[in-house]
């Protein structure tokens, strides 16, 4: 159940969303409740960091939001066709992907969106766990619900690669790059991760959940220390504090228009733009599988999402799943 507080905040969202002020009559009649009680509620709304605009016969008008997440935030000047229309924010989760597939499981909507300002448990691939420090990253996961086959999924974890890295790319002096299959780094460090997780039956997606974590205000020595070696934010790499809901609405922007892009065009594009990113590519790698350890160079990625790969001088090998290192 929505509360009052919340309420109050989507009518006065709507409303200022086109430059229009409600009245403080209105908004009583719309939630049931008398003119003072709107009035304490907007001296609420003010201490908490909203700015609001009261004019006298034309009402009230927020001019902006707090700098702290929330659905209303996220949403606020979003103006997206289908992602992120559904968003559940937490302050405090195990995992936003352990949450998202719950949310699935009961029938959240294509583009639904989950996402919190701390993780207590966050997933990383190969069941590690992921760093994720309350307000100083985006800890997000995407619900899709894409008509495509089982097999083409890996192709939405290297095309949200793609999408993170031309967002990070907009930024001054940030040079991202992407290492197979989907870290994004910055100066050789890992700046964000991605997690996709698929529920599938033989040759029907029934949905797709990709995790999101980016490093955004933390400086090194917010991570434990055996990491700080192997990782960045993007404050320590820019040297400020960035707005996070700005760059949260970036990305769902960004992901919106290249997803359609996607299912309209395929993945040949996608694949050009990864590896315009890719980090090493032609150079020496060594790749471990389950079986065996191996040198080859590293030559770019399949239209499968796998990691191409020369063997032997001329021997073409596609690596799906292994461990990589570089010289
Ligand atoms: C990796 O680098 O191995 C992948 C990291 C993915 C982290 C994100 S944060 C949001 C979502 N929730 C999780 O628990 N994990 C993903």
């Amino acid at each position: 159940m929505q509360s009052t507080r919340n309420k109050l905040i989507e009518i006065l969202s709507e409303t200022s969303r086109k430059n229009d002020y409600i009245s403080g009559q209105l908004l009583s009649e719309k939630l049931g409740i008398s003119r003072s009680a709107i009035w304490k509620h907007m001296n609420e709304l003010k201490k908490d960091g909203y700015i609001i605009e009261g004019v006298s016969r034309k009402g009230y008008k927020i001019i902006s939001f707090p700098n702290k997440l929330s659905e209303n935030t996220i949403k606020w000047g979003l103006e997206t066709n289908w992602l992120g229309h559904h968003i559940i924010h937490k302050e405090s989760v195990l995992s936003t992907q352990k949450l998202a597939h719950i949310a699935a499981l009961e029938g959240a909507e294509h583009g639904t969106i989950v996402i919190a300002d701390e993780q207590t448990s966050g997933k990383g691939r190969a069941d590690r766990s992921f760093h994720s420090k309350k307000n100083e990253g985006i800890w997000m996961s995407l619900i899709l619900r894409p008509d495509i086959l089982p097999y083409e999924a890996p192709q939405i974890t290297l095309l949200t690669a793609t999408i993170l890295a031309q967002v990070l790319d907009e930024y001054k002096d940030i040079t991202p790059q992407i290492k197979w299959p989907n870290d994004i780094l910055i100066n050789g460090k890992k700046v964000a991760g991605i997690l996709t997780e698929m529920q599938a039956e033989q040759d029907k997606v029934l949905y797709i959940v990709i995790g999101i974590g980016l490093n955004v205000n933390q400086s090194l020595k917010s991570f434990p220390e055996e990491l700080q070696s192997k990782v960045t934010s993007l404050s320590i790499e820019t040297g400020t504090i960035l707005n996070m809901t700005d760059l949260i609405q970036g990305i769902i922007k960004s992901f919106e228009e290249k997803f359609d892009l996607y299912l309209e065009q395929g993945f040949p594009h996608i694949k050009t733009t990864w590896e315009k990113y890719g980090f090493k590519i032609n150079e020496l790698l060594e790749i471990t599988t389950s079986q065996e350890t191996w040198q080859g160079k590293f030559l770019g990625i399949a239209e499968d999402g796998a990691l191409l790969a020369e063997r032997n001088q001329g021997e073409i090998e596609r690596v799906y799943s292994a461990e990589i290192s570089w010289f």
